[in-house]
């Protein structure tokens, strides 16, 4: 056999269950390593609310600079912790890292693997399976805006969203190659184009691209409209594009048609450069350390890093024994089962070894 790739991981347990949920993600990791060889060696990060707390520091600029520069891929748990209550490192951490390293897209399937995870009647695990992406540069989270008189009654808070031609044109195209490259025969768009003028550029690049794409449907959907859809006829989403709120809110919807944040994982991308995995929920303070935290949503997140190093059969197989669990009823307490955090991560690493 001949030497494996080495494929440059940084790891960022962060913050509540994040490192408990990062553990179980690494130890199958190391299964992975074992069978298939895929190469990637971890380099674990101190940062997040202990850092913060103990340094003043968030995340370094020159550690920002090598992270776009020296590693292959990102996995982060999660950040958040009540001790800081403005969130600053989170925020300078995670949405430094989507801005400063210019991660545009923000990709989160949201696929049912079991109709007892599912709380729509009637639906299977064939009409629940779609990808939102959600632009991750833009919109509302770009920090233009602020408040004046504030604590006064006169207030006035401002949020600008922003909205560039560059910006809407690379994430729909990148929904409409994915979709392409993936077997799908539809992408949806939404926006709220009936009450903000300014979505009008979404509909207008949407058009324009997609006419270059004849082989797959445009379909577009207010987004109100679409949250109602998502509910009543998830099967009609294969795939979802849009702007950074509208996607923040509407993947959080598309988790729960799954079994909710615990089995929902993302990445953050822009191709050609270092991507950051993280799975889609946050640092959930009450249940850390408690041993109850899913770890289905870091596990799938690392089957996805698996998929983009290339390492297909190693990314189907923790799919799969993912998938395994779930059938065989070994899951935590949010989706119906018994087991802790760390049970259903040595379940899954173990049949990932074993190669069932
Ligand atoms: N990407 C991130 O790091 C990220 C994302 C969202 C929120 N946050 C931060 O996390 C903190 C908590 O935020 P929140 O409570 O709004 O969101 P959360 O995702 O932490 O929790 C929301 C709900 O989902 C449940 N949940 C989440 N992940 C779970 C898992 N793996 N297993 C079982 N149940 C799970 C929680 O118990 C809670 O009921 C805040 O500080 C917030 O800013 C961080």
């Amino acid at each position: 056999m001949s030497a494996p790739a080495s494929h440059r991981l940084a790891v960022i347990a962060g913050d509540g269950i994040g490192p408990e949920v990062v553990q179980e993600a690494l130890k199958v990791l190391d299964a992975v390593e074992q069978v298939y060889r895929p190469g990637i060696v971890v380099e674990r990060l101190p940062y997040g609310a202990d850092h913060y707390l103990a340094t003043g520091v968030t995340l370094p600029p020159d550690e920002m600079r090598r992270l776009g520069s020296d590693v292959d891929a990102i996995l982060v748990g999660a950040l958040g912790d009540p001790r800081v209550p403005g969130n600053e490192h989170a925020r300078d951490i995670l949405l430094g890292m989507r801005f400063q390293l210019d991660l545009y897209v923000n990709e989160r399937p949201a696929r049912l693997f079991d109709e007892r995870l599912t709380p729509l009647k009637g639906k299977t695990t064939r009409d629940i399976d779609l990808v939102v992406f959600r632009e991750n540069t833009e919109g509302l989270y770009v920090s233009v805006g602020g408040t004046f008189k504030q604590g006064t009654p006169d207030e006035i808070a401002i949020a600008e969203e922003l909205n560039t031609r560059k910006g809407v044109e690379r994430i729909v195209r990148h929904a409409f190659e994915w979709a392409r490259a993936n077997g799908k025969t539809r992408v949806t768009m939404a926006d709220k184009a009936n009450a903000i003028a300014a979505h009008g550029l979404w509909r207008r690049v949407f058009d324009a691209v997609g006419r270059e794409y004849g082989d797959i449907e445009r379909d577009t959907r207010y987004i109100d409209a679409m949250a109602m859809d998502l509910v009543r006829t998830p099967e009609s989403f294969q795939v979802i594009v849009t702007g950074n709120l509208f996607g923040d809110i509407i993947s959080d919807l598309a988790s729960m048609l799954v079994g909710g944040l615990g089995m929902a994982p993302s990445a953050n991308r822009h191709p050609g450069r270092v991507t950051m995995f993280e799975p889609v929920h946050g640092s959930a303070p009450p249940l850390a350390g408690k041993d109850v935290a899913n770890p289905m949503a870091a596990i799938l997140t690392l089957s996805m890093l698996l998929e983009t190093i290339g390492a297909r059969e190693a990314a189907a197989a923790v799919d799969g024994a993912v998938r395994a669990a779930v059938a065989a009823n070994v899951g935590t307490p949010d989706i119906g089962g018994t087991h802790g955090t760390r049970a259903v991560g040595d379940w899954i690493a173990r049949r990932v070894a074993t190669r069932e």
